[in-house]
C-alpha cells in the first residue's frame, strides 16, 4: 500500500523523516531546499544511497525476552545515549537562523556528538560554549596550509577533543541544481527570487535584519574584501587542494594531539591504512551522493572494511540513513555508529532545534523497536547473522524511494 504523505507543516505531527523532508520543502525557498537535497551529476549515488538498504533483509529471532532494551553505546571512548552522530554540513544558517547552534543544542539534549562543518555559519568558539555538548570540528584541506594550522590551533584553544578531516572533496562535486539556481555564487536567478516571495517566514527568520549568513571560520583563509558569501564561495572552490595525500594526514597527525577521524573513505584498503597509521575513527561515506556520482554505497564495503580494520579504530558510516532499520542494518554489518546528514537537517528546516530533537526521537524509537523485533536487547549483540543479503530483481532498484 502506498503511504499517504503528511500534508501539513507542523513538525510535531511528522511520523518519520520523510514527513520532515516534505515539511522542510514547504518551508524553504526552492534554491535552499535544492542545495540541501541535491546530489552530483545524474544523482545515481544519491538514489542508491536509499535503495541499497533493500539488499539486506532481517533475520529475526522470537521468544527471546526483549523487555529491557538499551541503546547506549561507546563513541570514541565515551558513553552516549544512542549510536548516532550529527555529521558536518555547511551553511546551516541558510535553513534557519543560527542553524549550527540549534543542531548542536539538540545533539547535546539527546546526548550524541555534533560535528561542526569547516564552512559553518557559526564560529567554532561559539559552538564550544553549548552546554553539555561533545563538539568535534571538521576541516577541509585547503592549499593554504597555514590556514589549516591556524584552524587546528583554534580547535586546541577552544578545547576541542576531535578533528574530522574530509578526504572526498579534494575536487568539488558537480551539483547541477546549484549551478542552475544561481546567476553567480549565492545570487539566485529571477525564478528563484520570485519563488522567494512565497516564503516570508523564511525571509524573516534568515535574512532579516543582517542579510544572508556568512562563513564564520574562514577569516584566515579569505583575503580582505572577500568576506562576502559570494566572494568566499569562489575562493573555497579554488582553495580545495587536489594534491591531498597520506603525507598531509601524517602532517595533521603530527600537529594535532587530539583524536583524529578521516571522513570520506570508500576503500577497505585505505581504511586499513588509516587504522594502521593511528587514526581514531573512519567514516565510510560518499558525501550523501554529492561528490563522485556512481560511487558505491558505504554499506557495500562495510563488512569487509570491519574485517580489515578489526578493532584498531572505530568505524562509522553515513549517506542515505533515514530509518531506524537502516541504522540497525549498518550496526549489524560492523559500524560503531551512524552519522546523520540530511535526516537532522530536515528536522532543522521543519522546526528549528525542537525539529531536530523530533527527528532524533523518531530515529531513537525506530532503532529501539527494530532491535526488539529482531529479538535482541543490546546493540553489541547485533551481527551479520541478523541479516540476509539479497539482490532486488532488476527494475526494483530503479524505483524512487
Ligand atoms: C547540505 C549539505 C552540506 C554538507 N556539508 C558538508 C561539509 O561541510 N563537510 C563535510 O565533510 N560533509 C558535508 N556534507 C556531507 C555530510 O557530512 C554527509 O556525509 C552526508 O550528508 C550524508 O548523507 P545523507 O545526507 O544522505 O545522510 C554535507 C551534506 C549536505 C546534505
Amino acid at each position: 500500500m502506498k503511504r499517504r504523505p503528511y500534508p501539513g507543516t507542523d513538525y510535531r505531527r511528522a511520523l518519520n523523516i520523510a514527513d520532515l523532508e516534505r515539511i522542510a520543502q514547504r518551508r524553504l525557498p526552492n534554491f535552499v531546499f535544492e542545495y540541501l537535497q541535491g546530489g552530483a551529476d545524474d544523482e545515481r549515488t544519491l538514489h542508491r544511497n536509499r535503495t541499497v538498504f533493500r539488499d539486506y533483509l532481517f533475520h529475526p529471532r522470537t521468544l527471546t525476552r526483549v523487555d529491557a532494551r538499551h541503546l547506549s553505546t561507546t563513541i570514541l571512548g565515551q558513553r552516549h545515549a544512542m549510536p548516532l552522530v550529527i555529521g558536518p554540513t555547511g551553511y546551516n544558517g541558510m535553513l534557519t537562523r543560527d542553524g549550527d547552534l540549534k543542531l548542536a543544542a539538540a545533539a547535546s539534549r539527546q546526548d550524541i556528538p555534533f560535528v561542526l562543518s569547516n564552512v559553518a555559519t557559526t564560529s567554532l568558539e561559539e559552538i564550544a560554549t553549548v552546554e553539555g555538548l561533545r563538539a568535534w570540528m571538521q576541516i577541509y584541506f585547503y592549499r593554504d596550509r597555514d590556514y589549516v594550522r591556524k584552524l587546528v590551533e583554534r580547535c586546541h584553544a577552544a578545547g576541542y577533543e576531535t578533528i574530522v578531516i574530509t578526504t572526498d572533496s579534494a575536487i568539488y562535486g558537480n551539483r547541477e541544481w546549484d549551478l542552475r539556481n544561481f546567476r553567480r555564487p549565492m545570487q539566485p536567478d529571477w525564478r528563484n527570487l520570485l519563488h522567494l516571495c512565497s516564503r516570508p517566514r523564511w525571509i524573516a527568520d534568515v535574512l532579516i535584519p543582517d542579510g544572508p549568513p556568512t562563513f564564520k571560520n574562514l577569516d584566515d583563509l579569505l583575503p580582505p574584501g572577500q568576506q562576502s558569501v559570494q566572494g568566499a564561495s569562489a575562493i573555497i572552490g579554488q582553495q580545495l587542494d587536489p594534491t591531498l595525500n597520506w603525507d598531509d594526514i601524517a602532517w595533521l597527525r603530527d600537529i594535532w594531539q587530539g583524536k583524529l577521524i578521516i571522513k570520506g573513505l570508500l576503500s577497505p584498503e585505505e581504511a586499513a591504512q588509516a587504522a594502521a597509521s593511528g587514526i581514531d575513527g573512519i567514516v565510510l561515506s560518499n558525501h550523501g551522493g554529492r561528490q563522485l556520482d556512481h560511487a558505491l554505497s558505504p554499506l557495500d564495503i562495510l563488512a569487509d572494511t570491519r574485517k580489515r580494520v578489526g578493532q584498531r579504530c572505530q568505524l562509522f558510516v553515513d549517506s542515505g540513513f533515514r530509518r531506524g532499520t537502516d541504522i540497525v542494518k549498518a550496526l549489524a554489518l560492523g559500524a560503531d555508529a551512524v552519522w546523520l546528514g540530511r535526516a537532522t537537517l530536515y528536522g532543522l528546516a521543519a522546526g528549528g532545534q525542537p525539529g531536530v530533537e523530533h527527528a532524533l526521537d523518531i530515529l531513537r524509537r525506530e532503532i529501539d523497536r527494530t532491535l526488539g523485533l529482531l529479538g535482541e536487547t543490546r546493540l553489541a549483540d547485533l551481527d551479520a547473522s541478523h541479516l540476509v543479503k539479497c539482490h532486488a530483481p532488476n527494475g526494483e532498484t530503479g524505483e524512487s524511494d
